[in-house]
């Protein structure tokens, strides 16, 4: 980044309300070390954490977590947000939602709501969230979504077990009503990287499922938006993530360090920013972290002089430390990087390994 360059506000806030979360995912993206609830930011600290992201220009905030209605004081953040002209996107497992909870937020100016899913059917949808009765409890919310008119996107979580089944996902989510269905592949950050094993899929696998979804794209068109990308596995290029590093979202986790990605506390030689020591709108500008990757002067080759260097900002940076061993390098996603060719092996040696058991999460 050029000193002095302008740098335009973020879109986006990922509020990690908590990381306490009544599922235990394999595929859970969030760190291996999770922020216990003594050192969540309370309800004052939220409400100043969005009032200064809407003075910063951010238009949506995702409630996310863990399971973000384990917060008590989730209306009042709401509410706040609300008012502060804020769009909310409640991003949540619907599990442990109490009855009239959704009303209340609904009520209190909620604009969304995401809820993932496992699968379509109930035994092995619970066996992969590693609760009994999370499935009809996902429905049922589902439901009440849908009843109080709110907006529904169904996160459908794929991976080997079930990627085969991902026509069946998206005929799923229309019957529920969503508006939208994400076709979410398991990425393998945090807690996931243990389970890739399990959870990997074939190429063949793969191939077929997206030749499926082309196929639903057509045939559902007006019905239901479907968001779907290649894994990153098995991709050729690399997807923009997060939009770009520093350039559209952060994310402040549950005890208040700001990040520019989920993962980036991966990457070492950052420093992160507490919204309990500084205001949000200097930590974005001026963080260490947020302009350690931010624009394209920090690439190296091949993606500064790739023409789609402003396009995908040469990927994931933690994936490029996860598999390349440096944070700098070409996402090995990209077929330019030097590492792809390693990542593909990597994903053909996990996907025939037939490990069946996961690795569950649990909260401490
Ligand atoms: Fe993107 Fe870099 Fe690959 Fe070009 S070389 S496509 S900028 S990751
Ligand atoms: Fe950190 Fe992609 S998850 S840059």
């Amino acid at each position: 980044m050029n000193a002095g360059a302008h740098i335009d506000p973020p879109i986006g806030l990922l509020a990690e309300l908590t990381h306490r979360c009544p599922l235990h995912c394999p595929y859970c993206s969030n760190p291996v070390e999770l922020d216990r609830r003594s050192v969540e930011l309370s309800t004052d600290e939220w409400r100043r954490v969005f009032s200064e992201a809407a003075e910063l220009g951010v238009l949506q905030v995702h409630l996310s977590g863990g399971e973000p209605t384990a917060r008590a004081d989730l209306v009042d953040l709401v509410a706040h947000c609300a008012a502060a002209g804020l769009y909310t996107n409640l991003i949540t497992s619907g599990v442990g939602v109490k009855a009239g909870r959704l009303e209340e937020l609904a009520d209190a100016g909620l604009d969304h709501v995401q809820i993932s899913f496992e699968g379509v059917h109930e035994a092995p949808a619970d066996r992969i969230a590693g609760l009994d009765g999370a499935h009809r409890a996902k429905l049922a919310l589902a439901e009440e979504v849908v009843r109080l008119g709110l907006p529904l996107t169904v996160n459908a979580v794929i991976h080997r077990a079930n990627i085969d089944l991902v026509g069946d996902m998206v005929r799923f989510a229309v019957g529920l009503g969503a508006r939208r269905v994400e076709i979410a592949h398991a990425q393998y950050y945090g807690w996931a990287l243990r389970n890739r094993n399990a959870l990997m899929p074939t190429i063949a696998q793969v191939e077929r499922a997206l030749a499926t979804v082309e196929d639903l794209r057509e045939s559902l068109k007006g019905r239901i938006v479907i968001d779907a990308v290649v894994p990153d596995y098995y991709a050729k290029r690399p997807k923009p993530c997060v939009g770009g590093w520093g350039r559209r979202s952060l994310n402040v986790t549950p005890s208040g360090k700001v990040l520019p990605c989920h993962a980036a506390e991966t990457i070492p030689g950052l420093t992160f920013d507490n919204v309990r020591e500084k205001p949000l709108a200097e930590i974005w500008s001026g963080g260490q972290a947020f302009n350690a990757f931010r624009g394209t002067d920090w690439m190296p080759e091949p993606c500064r002089s790739c023409d789609r260097r402003e396009i995908d900002f040469g990927g994931c940076r933690c994936q490029a430390l996860a598999i390349a061993g440096d944070a700098a390098a070409t996402d090995p996603a990209c077929e330019k990087s030097d590492q792809h060719e390693r990542l593909r092996a990597m994903a053909g040696t996990a996907a025939d390994s037939h490990v069946g058991e996961y690795d569950y999460r649990r909260f401490l």
